[in-house]
């Protein structure tokens, strides 16, 4: 069975457009392939440096996750700091990656650009991601198209670890998943660096506060934008003849929207409020064992390859 891999940076909350753009195709691309899915918080390290900040995004992503369909005892959920593997990895691939290609990484090259200095986690950050997706013997890494340079550098450090100490790691593919782009509040793609988002696990109210700030403007027959959100939850057939018998009425067709981003929001919402701290724990520890377990073979592996196993 080919496996999918894929991380979450444990930051923020989710919106609709985290959900349609990656989530709903993540889960079902993993209904019937061996999926893993890891919280990458020593990623997060090269930027967050709030320790309750931190511990609170990796409960919080977690339990998201879950509540939004992933289901634990199918897909395993695990953190990349449980793992020890994978930072001793990274190491290893730093050791066989080059500096004229990690200079070449789109992060990196924009903190630069920004006359930022980038400390070295965040150079060396493609590296232990590469750790991530090959301590797996991973077939395919669904990811947004930001992340499509990243699974390029895994495909070198695979390479030149085989090419240097034999066959041993699988080049994966990535697989981008947002190609669909859910519609914001402005029109633009639903994003938080555009403040145009609507939460997945907002309230009612939050829900109708974003909807109400959609931007409408009164040229044509219809709000587009308005209508762009609500074609994500009901089919052409049924909203043509609600917007025809509401012309300009945008209030009436915000409100119908707001309804139907309750109804399909409020299950996910009650799902997520019954998971407890120590539910996520749970969860996180027992994905934690049979993440560390295919993680230690491959590296015993790995060890004696590079000879360091004596
Ligand atoms: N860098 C990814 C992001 O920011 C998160 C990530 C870490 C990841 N390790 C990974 C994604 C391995 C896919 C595979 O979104």
């Amino acid at each position: 069975m080919q496996r999918i891999f894929t991380g979450l940076q444990p930051s923020g909350t989710l919106h609709l457009g985290n959900y349609f753009g990656a989530l709903k195709p993540f889960l079902e691309l993993s209904n019937d392939l061996d999926s893993m899915l890891m919280v990458a918080d020593y990623h997060a390290l090269t930027t967050l440096k709030e320790p309750s900040e931190l511990r609170q995004n990796i409960l919080n992503i977690t339990r998201d996750y879950v509540a939004a369909g992933i289901d634990p005892d199918r897909a395993i959920i695990f953190r990349q700091s449980d793992v020890q593997e994978h930072t001793e990895l990274g190491w290893i691939f730093q050791c066989l990656v080059t500096v004229p290609f990690l200079q070449q990484a789109h992060a990196y090259k924009d903190k630069v650009a920004k006359g930022l200095d980038a400390n070295a986690g965040l150079f060396a950050y493609p590296l232990l991601m590469a750790a991530d997706i090959l301590l797996y013997d991973t077939d395919i890494v669904p990811v947004g198209s930001d992340q499509k340079q990243h699974v390029e550098y895994a495909r070198e450090a695979a390479m030149k670890f085989n090419n240097a100490f034999g066959q041993t790691f699988l080049e994966p593919k990535e697989r981008i998943m947002d190609g669909s782009a859910m519609p914001g509040t402005d029109g633009q793609k639903m994003s938080k660096s555009y403040k145009n988002t609507i939460p997945l696990f907002g309230s009612k109210d939050e829900i109708a506060e974003a909807v109400m700030s959609i931007v409408t403007d009164s040229s044509g027959e219809r709000p587009a934008n308005v209508h762009a959100i609500h074609s994500v939850f009901r089919s052409e057939d049924e909203l043509t003849p609600l917007y025809e018998t509401n012309i300009k009425n945008y209030k009436a067709l915000k409100e119908s929207l707001i309804e139907d981003i309750e109804a399909f929001v409020a299950p996910m919402r009650e799902k997520r409020a019954s998971i407890s701290d120590d539910d996520v724990r749970d969860i996180l520890k027992k994905g934690g064992a049979v993440a560390k377990e295919r993680a230690a073979n491959k590296m015993r592996n790995v060890r004696e390859k590079i000879g360091i196993t004596i």
